[in-house]
């Protein structure tokens, strides 16, 4: 891995994820701006006072080389944003290209045991559903889990309901690790579920008397003779350490049978549905609250890389903000690496780190784009793919040529973090390299088009 745990980059995540290793990350948790048409500032005198971002698009957000970028990579990707175009217009488009080509870089970064989180909300959130099907396979999406992110009522409550769960979409590659979540019994279930007290007053419920994996056994228990699913000697061990109710169960019933007390206080919880509703929003006073916009809860990260890494793992958030995930991470024993183009994160992830963790001064903070480390077939070698790929003629002029006329062209320029990837590689003929210099796909066609050699 070419990213050293602990690290903030200050930067655009597009350049910074390019120069990360293939395949080297366990865990990416993104929450970009989500299309919302507003702008946002964290509050004068917070700790994330200066901070801000923008959350509208149009298609000056947008480097024209991204369209071909991915219709090149993922045509099915670049159909699915020309559908949401037809719907929803230039902005949604816009927005989906700008996640689109860095959802096809965070796809190389994933581990094949790695798993993805996308957080958005119903704005965007089922266009995004489709980029991520595309780029992360459909059979790789586990669950659309809702989280109950309201903080109070919401407005635009008189002619609809109001706002109050944000969507997250899970999508685990093939050999992907889940480690299953509990959650608190609520009172409601203990009352309907747990409906016995002991002397002690603990809760329990009246379960079969079955000892995992034990056969059938023939004997007389507590007075009844049957084929019970324990041995008689556990059978009297349970008797004697007191975890075998005797009583009638049936309300009226004379009928004594033996049960097993299954103790609430012993229970792991109810596993984790897809509707997160007991992690709470962030309100402003909350005591992990630093102003920042859009700043999400800490134990919302922590059940997200609970669930989907391990001790020693690396966790990747792209969008860190003021690096919510960092913090989770750190606490719960994972690499991390996080990644904003606001300058404030750096400044927030120190801050917390020394409250919210007792950790001093051991973040690395990079401007820079890493360089991967993997070692690639120099690109040369791509040559005799690359024109049968592109069946002999020239990507720009569209023109025939003998393959020693051809030349290796960066699609995304290296001076641009473009890699030697066969993907960010074309073969055009020499006019075309040198109109196309270190300009991009789109500049290319564009002046070929005014040179009234392409129509
Ligand atoms: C919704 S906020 C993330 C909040 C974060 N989860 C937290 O708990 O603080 C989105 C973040 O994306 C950052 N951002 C927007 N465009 C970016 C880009 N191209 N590269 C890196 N960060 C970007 C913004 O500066 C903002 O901090």
């Amino acid at each position: 891995m070419n990213v050293q745990n602990r690290t903030i980059f200050s930067h655009d995540n597009l350049p910074v994820l390019r120069g990360i290793d293939s395949e080297s990350i366990d865990l990416i948790y993104l929450d970009p701006p989500f299309n919302s048409n507003r702008n946002y500032a964290a509050p004068i005198g917070s700790d994330a006072a200066g901070a801000a971002f923008k959350d509208t698009w149009t298609l000056s957000d947008v480097d024209n080389a991204w369209h071909g970028e991915i219709a090149d990579r993922e045509p099915a990707l670049y159909q699915a944003i020309h559908a949401a175009e037809l719907t929803h217009g230039k902005g949604m488009k816009s927005y989906l290209i700008m996640m689109a080509v860095r959802l096809l870089e965070m796809k190389r970064v994933l581990k094949k045991t790695g798993s993805i989180y996308l957080h958005c909300d119903p704005t965007a959130s089922h266009y995004l559903k489709m980029l991520m099907d595309t780029v992360f396979g459909k059979n790789n999406f586990k669950n659309e889990v809702v989280w109950n992110s309201a903080t109070g009522v919401k407005n635009n409550t008189k002619s609809r309901f109001g706002r109050g769960h944000d969507i997250i979409l899970f999508y685990g590659m093939s050999a992907s690790k889940f480690n299953v979540q509990y959650e608190p019994l609520s009172e409601e279930y203990l009352k309907s579920h747990y409906t016995y007290k002991d002397e002690h007053g603990r809760r329990f419920s009246a379960d079969n008397l079955n000892a995992p994996g034990a056969g059938g056994h023939r004997y007389e228990f507590l007075g009844v003779a049957k084929n019970w699913r324990m041995t008689e000697e556990q059978a009297h061990k349970w008797l004697a350490e007191g975890r075998i109710v005797h009583q009638s169960i049936t309300p009226g019933s004379r009928v004594k049978i033996p049960r097993y007390k299954r103790y609430a206080d012993e229970s792991l919880g109810r596993p984790a549905l897809d509707n997160w509703i007991e992690i709470g929003a962030l309100n402003s006073q909350a005591k992990e609250s630093t102003g920042y916009p859009t700043q999400k809860p800490v134990a919302l990260l922590e059940r997200i890389i609970k669930a989907s890494s391990n001790k020693d793992d690396i966790v990747l958030d792209p969008f860190c903000g003021c690096a919510t995930t960092c913090v989770a991470a750190e606490r719960l024993q994972r690499h991390w690496i996080g990644i904003d183009i606001s300058p404030k994160a750096v400044d927030l992830v120190r801050v917390r780190l020394e409250n919210e963790v007792g950790m001093f001064g051991d973040v690395i903070h990079r401007t820079d784009i890493p360089k991967r480390s993997e070692k690639l077939p120099n690109y040369r070698t791509h040559k005799h793919t690359l024109f049968g790929k592109q069946e002999g003629l020239c990507n720009g002029c569209r023109t025939q040529f003998p393959f020693r006329n051809m030349t290796i062209d960066h699609i995304v320029p290296q001076s641009q973090g473009g890699t030697d990837h066969e993907d960010n590689l074309q073969l055009l003929c020499g006019a075309c390299n040198s109109t196309k210099g270190s300009g991009t796909q789109a500049q290319l066609i564009a002046r070929l088009k005014e040179q009234g050699v392409l129509q």
